[in-house]
């Protein structure tokens, strides 16, 4: 497995794999690799001839208020978890190698953003969008893996990708879980043991949130119902329960074909996400 830190000598490597006609299956994160990850690397290996991870915590994704600083970081073990679930090559620019002047130019999403965590976390995705234009167009890849765990974020790679005519496939890929239900994350180390304990409640209160939906009960009673149950079985705060059409993130209606209900809750040092997303038919 390859490493580079360097834009230059990453674009001459992309140079040669694109010389030898090699498809690229690009798995973006930002490190502190989870099972979660390495499912994204998992599909790419399978319908790619080169998998390419990049790691790299992009300051411009987190708010003034938000955990870049703490963001969990450990690229050694990176490394060798990336190597074993057979990544080709890592691409881990330091900040000043990705940003090394204000940027010029500045994205602003502004479709699908307006509610979920784009809604509490304002700036969030049109740093997520300028960190992929970035890496999109130095990666050269076929193929982009995303996890629907953060399935806003898919939502909007895929109006980014379309928008400006990225020669790219969306991959999503479905959420990989612990055991008792709770959503791999890079922030769950940062759970405290009780919080641990309880966390899996979020994706079991999604779940009862379904079913009540799917038996015709409407959008804000069932918002209404999963927040009171958590509530009720966490010590976290809710930050928001929200019931859209998917992958437009609008209301849902009556001719909705696929419908998410996600979930934020704000534990003392973590903010958890989780959803479901299921068919109506
Ligand atoms: P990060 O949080 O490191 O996640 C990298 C990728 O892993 C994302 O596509 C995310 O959805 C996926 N992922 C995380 N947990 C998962 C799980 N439990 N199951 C399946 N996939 C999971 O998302 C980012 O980084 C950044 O915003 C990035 C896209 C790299 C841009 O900076």
């Amino acid at each position: 497995m390859q490493v580079y830190e360097n834009i230059q000598e990453f674009k001459n490597q992309i140079k040669s794999i694109k010389q030898a006609n090699l498809s690229i299956g690009f798995v973006p994160t930002m490190g502190y690799l989870h099972e979660g990850h390495l499912s994204l690397v998992e599909a790419a290996k399978n319908e790619n001839d080169i998998v390419i991870m990049s790691i790299f915590v992009n300051p411009l994704q987190f708010g003034p208020n938000e955990d870049y600083s703490t963001y969990p970081r450990d690229f050694g073990r990176d490394k060798e978890l990336a190597e074993e679930a057979g990544v080709d090559l890592i691409f881990a620019p330091q900040p000043e190698e990705m940003y090394p002047r204000t940027p010029s130019i500045q994205f602003t999403v502004s479709e699908r953003v307006n509610v979920l965590c784009g809604r509490k976390r304002e700036g969030h995705f049109d740093g997520v969008a300028a960190v992929l234009t970035k890496l999109f167009h130095l990666a050269e890849p076929d193929r982009a893996y995303f996890g629907l765990k953060d399935a806003q974020q898919v939502a909007v790679v895929d109006g980014l990708i379309k928008d400006f005519n990225f020669p790219i496939q969306l991959s999503p890929v479905e959420t990989v879980r612990e055991e008792d239900g709770l959503a791999k994350s890079s922030r769950n180390v940062k759970l405290t043991s009780e919080e641990r304990r309880e966390a899996p409640e979020i994706y079991a209160a999604l779940k009862y949130g379904k079913d009540m939906f799917l038996s015709g009960i409407g959008a804000e009673d069932v918002e209404r119902m999963i927040s009171e149950r958590l509530r009720e079985r966490t010590s976290g705060t809710v930050d928001y329960v929200e019931i859209y059409e998917y992958p437009f993130l609008k209301a849902p209606d009556q001719s909705s074909e696929k419908i998410i209900i996600a979930a934020a809750l704000q534990y003392s040092n973590a903010r958890l996400i989780d959803n479901v997303i299921f068919s109506t038919g």
